[in-house]
């Protein structure tokens, strides 16, 4: 058995395209764009290109594109002005501090200062709550793009068991979070979890957001499974340019898999595509104006 290889860049076009029409209707309702502030703070260049690519399609979808670049020597109390500047801006529906920051700041702390409504990263304490007790909140961009691609592929999740390897606030737990809300029976594995291989080949739908490369092998994967690899990895080439690939091990896992997403093409698209959908969904809800349809 072959797998149908999931294509994220093509699903993600078509949702930015919903965007940037919602967008223009946005626009002719309110009198202005939706507006989304990024910080970054240093130089990490990982973080530096998911930014510059998270500008762009913010500029693409004709949302208005504020960039916040800041030295790694920034303090936390400067970063915390800047949110809560940026928290007060009538201009910014969205706000997105790029992930990791630099040591001298914590993390949390400047997460839970982003005011909830404009938390397009869905990281917010309340927006965790929201997600978990079932009422309407902003949703982590790459597991709600996950759930996406998922929907496309299988229509209902109801009823499927699906693992989700891996726990962080934001991958794992929102990903489960998401596919108990479709009624999917959802186990959770982690680092801690025991004969990893045999829980995961129970799975109807598998979720791989570790940061291992190609831990997830194919005699893992039940047959006709539909497998979802977030992972990341850059491994050495000879060439020394090094290559990308996800948590899952693709040539085996399609062997077996009904539908797998490849690293890269996959669910790293997804995830713009719904920051672009979170910032419009944000400005509607602050302009007092109902979600946007369709997306
Ligand atoms: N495509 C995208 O847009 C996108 C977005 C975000 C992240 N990512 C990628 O997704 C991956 C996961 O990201 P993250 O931020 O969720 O990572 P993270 O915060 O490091 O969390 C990794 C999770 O994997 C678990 N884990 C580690 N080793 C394991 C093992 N041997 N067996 C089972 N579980 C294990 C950890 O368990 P414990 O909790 O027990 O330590 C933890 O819950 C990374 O490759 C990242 O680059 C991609």
């Amino acid at each position: 058995m072959s797998a149908k290889r999931i294509d994220g860049k093509t699903a993600a076009a078509a949702v930015r395209e919903r965007v940037a029409k919602g967008v223009a209707e946005f626009e002719r309702r309110t009198g202005r764009p939706p507006g989304l502030a990024t910080v970054l703070v240093g130089e990490d260049p990982a973080s530096a290109v998911y930014v510059r690519s998270k500008n762009k399609a913010t500029a693409e979808a004709g949302m208005a594109s504020f960039a916040h670049n800041l030295p790694d020597t920034t303090s936390e109390e400067e970063l915390l002005q800047l949110v809560i500047t940026l928290n007060a801006d009538q201009m910014v529906d969205g706000i997105l501090v790029q992930l990791p920051l630099p040591g001298q700041i914590d993390s949390a702390r400047v997460i839970e200062t982003v005011e909830p409504s404009k938390d397009v990263d869905g990281f917010h304490p309340v927006n965790a709550g929201r997600l978990a007790t079932g009422l309407p909140s902003l949703v982590p961009c790459t597991p709600y793009g996950c759930l996406h691609l998922l929907k496309a592929e299988l229509g209902s999740i109801a009823g499927l068991s699906a693992v989700v390897v891996g726990r962080s606030n934001i991958v794992g737990k929102p990903m489960a979070q998401l596919l108990l809300g479709e009624n999917a029976t959802v186990t959770i594995a982690h680092s801690k979890t025991r004969d990893l291989p045999e829980v995961v080949r129970r799975a109807d739908i598998v979720v791989a957001a570790v940061g291992r490369a190609e831990m997830v092998r194919g005699d893992w994967i039940q047959s006709g499974a539909t497998v979802i690899d977030v992972g990341i990895n850059r491994i050495p080439t000879d060439d020394g340019k090094g290559r990308l690939v996800g948590d899952v091990a693709y040539d085996e896992a399609a062997q077996v898999a009904g539908a797998i997403t490849p690293v890269p093409g996959g669910v790293g698209p997804m995830t713009i595509a719904m920051l672009m959908r979170n910032t419009l969904v944000a400005a509607h809800r602050r302009a007092g104006l109902g979600d946007p349809e369709g997306l």
